[in-house]
């Protein structure tokens, strides 16, 4: 678009990773009238649908579209609410707002960015709001999450949060702010486990020189037991360069190790057994909160194995207690393009019985 935004990239970026805003009109009697909107926005306009829900009156008899046509001075508040108020946010919108009713390119392009949001439902032939946004105010309770150039959080709901998320093998080289670490560890301690004993335990990874001395360690056990395995030479080297990059260039490294000095002990070896592998289930939910948090956070993550086949190297490179057992690495950054999904079994052949 050619008209000058007053709006800067970061409450852009903000507005784009929304949907839901609290849209104020002026009455005829001068008060506020204000409604919850679905929008979107191409980056200079933000746009609103009158949908075909049903509502007590035409579209174009809504009060929000009367008071536009008397006034068109709106705002427009998008906000985060979380009870770790550490992460608090709002920006807020004067805009000029607009009925749009032709069949002009700018409703058809409305139309098109309103769909995702409208799914299935009719928004063709309604008129559409358009507000022109003449100042912002951004405000967040913690604002070095986003100050750093990072991408906001991907305000997702459950399914589209669980679904989002993708293992990412690729990272661009920004740094992961250390706010997002501390909330990707926050979602982990909130993990269920074994009687409450918490059996997990992290490191966390982010100075180039201890990445290099990790992957470098792990590269030096890893090239023996390939070796065992009679692999060819350029197959060898291969696999170990591609761990070993993946390993040094990731922004940052979270280590998820097994702490089992809290478990029970029990004489029989099949209880022992069990309760151990309790403590690697509980691993695995740790794992998965810190692959969503992650998500969640506008990052990726990935879930590399290597550590659990190599672990006393792990614990020698990162000067790790002998009571922890490195599991699993997670890399953590920004992905450098968008992975191929692994396609998922339909829900039928993963639910063998159900009466
Ligand atoms: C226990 C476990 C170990 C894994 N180890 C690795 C690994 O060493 N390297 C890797 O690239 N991915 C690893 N993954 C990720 C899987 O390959 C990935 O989750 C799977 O292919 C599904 O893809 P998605 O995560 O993108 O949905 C591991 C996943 C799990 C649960």
């Amino acid at each position: 678009m050619s008209t000058p935004s007053p709006i800067d990239a970061r409450a852009w970026r903000y507005l784009a990773a929304h949907r839901v805003a609290r849209l104020t009109t002026i009455d005829t009697n001068n008060l506020p009238s204000v409604v919850p909107i679905c929008y979107a926005t191409d980056g200079a306009m933000i746009y609103s649908a009158l949908d075909a829900k049903p509502k007590r009156v035409a579209p174009t008899a809504l009060k929000r579209v009367q008071n536009i046509l008397n006034r068109p001075d709106v705002a427009l508040v998008v906000d985060d609410y979380r009870e770790d108020w550490a992460q608090l946010s709002y920006l807020l919108v004067r805009g000029r707002a607009t009925l749009i009713t032709d069949e002009s390119e700018e409703h058809a392009r409305a139309v098109a960015l309103l769909r995702a949001q409208y799914h299935e439902m009719p928004i063709e032939d309604q008129p559409i709001i358009r507000i022109a946004p003449q100042h912002t105010r951004f405000w967040e309770s913690r604002p070095d999450a986003t100050d750093s150039g990072a991408e906001p959080a991907r305000r997702l709901d459950f399914a589209a949060l669980v679904r989002g998320r993708r293992s990412v093998r690729a990272f661009r080289p920004d740094p992961v702010p250390r706010a997002l670490i501390e909330r990707i560890l926050e979602a982990a301690r909130w993990a269920p486990s074994p009687h409450g004993r918490m059996p997990w335990r992290f490191a966390v990874i982010t100075r180039p020189e201890i990445k290099t001395r990790l992957a470098d360690a792990m590269g030096d056990t890893w090239q023996q037991t390939l070796a065992m395995d009679n692999e060819p030479p350029a197959v060898v080297a291969k696999r170990l360069a591609n761990s070993h990059d993946r390993i040094r260039t990731a922004p940052a490294l979270i280590l998820l190790c097994l702490y089992i000095d809290d478990l029970d002990h029990y004489p029989d070896a099949a209880r022992q057994t069990a309760e151990s592998l309790m403590a690697i289930q509980s691993l695995g939910a740790a794992a998965q909160n810190v692959l969503l948090a992650a998500y969640e956070a506008g990052l990726d993550a990935g879930w590399m194995c290597a550590p659990l086949f190599c672990p006393e190297t792990v614990r020698a490179a990162l000067d790790l207690p002998d009571s922890l057992v490195p599991h699993a690495l997670f890399p953590i950054g920004y992905a450098a393009k968008d992975p191929k999904r692994r396609p998922r079994l339909p829900r039928d052949e993963l639910v063998v019985r159900w009466e």
